[in-house]
């Protein structure tokens, strides 16, 4: 049986094409899109998914409360039937609710070496902190923004002629490889639960 994906989104949707791809190339094995949903009704990520033939729907979000919102989404969801979530720059925060409608089995991805730099624009957060290196972030989701048991990350130098454009460049090329990295988040999606001992995988993929 193919496991089923629920893709959430808000945005242009590279991530979602990111493991689209993956997924048909076969480097995440025995998986599907099942449907993308978006709270921006016109997320170019809806267009990329209906031209792949996967379900698009969007469900707006605005004045709507949290939990509100969220149980709409869920119903959509399990009208899929979708064995797990990925969210690719899903500009939301999930409501506890949500999180514990689909235990352990949400994740998403982020643009920065987390603990580190949760929230929005991240990139800019590192280099106003100077860091050295930047990165992303796969991770379970629980209620709290940016944090859950970290699955994967990919580390990328942050060169002094950066600035916000060219680090997040930097990265996203890195966020559009890890879905590939199938012995890791193939691994995860399949199992739908969190590596052993929740231990992080740092993958300097570089090396
Ligand atoms: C990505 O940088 C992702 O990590 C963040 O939002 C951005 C979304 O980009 N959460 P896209 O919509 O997948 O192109």
């Amino acid at each position: 049986m193919l496991k089923r994906i629920g893709v959430l989104l808000s945005g242009r949707g590279s991530n979602f094409e990111a493991l689209a791809d993956s997924v048909s190339a076969g480097r995440i094995p025995n998986a599907e899109i099942a449907v993308v949903i978006s709270n921006k009704p016109g997320a170019p990520g809806l267009e990329r998914a209906a031209a792949r033939n996967i379900p698009a729907r969007a469900i707006p979000s605005k004045g709507l409360e949290r939990e509100t919102y969220d149980r709409q989404v869920a119903a959509v969801l399990h009208e899929y039937k979708v064995d797990l979530i990925c969210l690719a720059g899903y500009m939301r925060l999930l409501s506890p609710f949500f999180v514990a409608a689909f235990p352990q089995r949400i994740l998403n991805i982020h643009p920065s070496l987390l603990p580190s730099f949760p929230g929005l624009e991240s990139q800019k957060q590192a280099l106003d902190y100077g860091v050295k290196f930047a990165g992303c972030t796969v991770h379970f989701v629980d209620e709290n923004l940016d944090a859950g048991p970290i699955i994967l990350q990919s580390a990328v130098p942050v060169l002094d002629t950066d600035d916000e454009h060219t680090l997040s460049q930097r990265i996203l090329k890195d966020e559009h490889r890890i879905p590939s990295r199938k012995n890791h988040l193939g691994r995860e999606l399949q199992n739908r639960r969190p590596p052993r001992d929740f231990r992080t995988y740092v993958i300097l993929l570089r090396q």
